[in-house]
């Protein structure tokens, strides 16, 4: 291997910068050329490309975002966009590829790989998940979960501040996209009276209303309810607290504040490592794996068996939630 390319795609996660610089100090410290292509498969499309030293990775490790911007690209998804795609790859003499992103990111360095070999031409990819939904079936944990968790927390307790002077309801809705670990997270490390969540059938009755007016009899005079997106609209949920509890909530969407900021202690180093076994997998002469962690272990994994994987959701941890919210009479 003696020239690769990395890229960010999909939506960005805190971490992303610290992987880039993972991957890059990686190949140097492997004699391996490394190529920055910018706005994820895009740039790939549009020959959009900055060459990468050792150095031009110095002092990301703590920045939120990626310096190799991303994107979200319809062309490559069609066969004439990997096409296109594919001439900048022969251009730029590639062997393998880094991408950094979700499933969709992988879908999209897979049916890269195949159809470049179709023409003769090998092209080895290496996957690595970052993403602050968290909703990877490979991988326990992606990059970017820890600090977006961290984010929403500290924006949550400080509304329980101005809620609790005011003696008030706050919904606050969180990212997570179909997913609800985000939500579940911040719900159990805020203290919230409720968490909705896409994986568990939403009973407003049971969900909602019962828990407020049993938080309200053991003497609580302020609630915080913490919404996934995937399981439905905050301001919808403060319209029916109001109608059926008869009380007047503050409705926030936290959005996209959830996927900025410096990345934690969690994200810079699991981010650290991922790019640097990703490198390893492709010096080594492993193509076509993703980057996971299994049981707080990094392995990587055949991309095609990865991607048909699914994690279940951990379930026990809504029962925590549910056992630390009840406060007794
Ligand atoms: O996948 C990350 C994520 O932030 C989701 O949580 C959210 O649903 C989505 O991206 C938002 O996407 P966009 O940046 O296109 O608004």
């Amino acid at each position: 291997v003696k020239r690769i390319g990395v890229l960010t795609s999909g939506g960005d996660a805190p971490g992303m910068n610290a992987a880039v610089r993972g991957v890059v100090r990686t190949a140097v410290n492997q004699g391996i050329e490394c190529v920055g292509i910018r706005r994820g498969w895009s740039g790939l499309i549009n020959s959009d490309f900055v060459q990468l030293s050792g150095s031009s990775v110095s002092h990301i490790i703590d920045k939120g975002g990626t310096m190799l911007y991303t994107a979200r690209s319809l062309e490559f998804m069609q066969h004439e966009g990997r096409e296109k795609a594919i001439a900048t790859c022969k251009l730029l003499g590639l062997d393998g590829i880094v991408a950094i992103g979700g499933d969709g990111t992988f879908r999209g360095a897979l049916a890269l790989s195949r159809q470049i070999a179709e023409s003769g031409h090998k092209l080895e990819v290496v996957g690595i998940p970052a993403t602050i939904d968290n909703d990877i079936g490979c991988s326990h944990y992606t990059i970017g979960f820890d600090t977006a968790c961290n984010t929403a927390i500290e924006c949550i307790d400080k509304l329980r501040d101005t809620m609790q002077s005011h003696e008030r309801c706050s919904v606050v809705e969180v990212m997570g996209r179909h997913a609800g670990y985000l939500a579940l997270y911040v719900g159990i490390a805020v203290g919230a009276t409720a968490v909705l969540i896409p994986e568990r059938t939403v009973d407003f009755e049971r969900d909602v209303v019962e828990k407020i007016r049993r938080a309200r009899l053991a003497g609580s005079t302020h609630y915080m309810v913490v919404v996934a997106e995937g399981a439905g609209s905050a301001i919808e949920i403060g319209k029916r607290i109001h109608e059926e509890v008869g009380i007047d909530p503050r409705v926030t969407v936290l959005g996209h504040i959830q996927r900025g900021g410096s990345p934690s202690a969690r994200d810079r180093e699991t981010a650290s490592r991922m790019g640097y076994e990703a490198v390893m997998a492709l010096a080594q002469g492993r193509g076509n794996r993703i980057i996971a962690t299994r049981d707080g272990r990094i392995v990587d994994l055949d991309m095609e068996e990865a991607l048909a994987m699914t994690k279940e959701f951990d379930m026990d941890r809504y029962d925590v939630l549910e056992a630390l919210t009840n406060i007794g009479n």
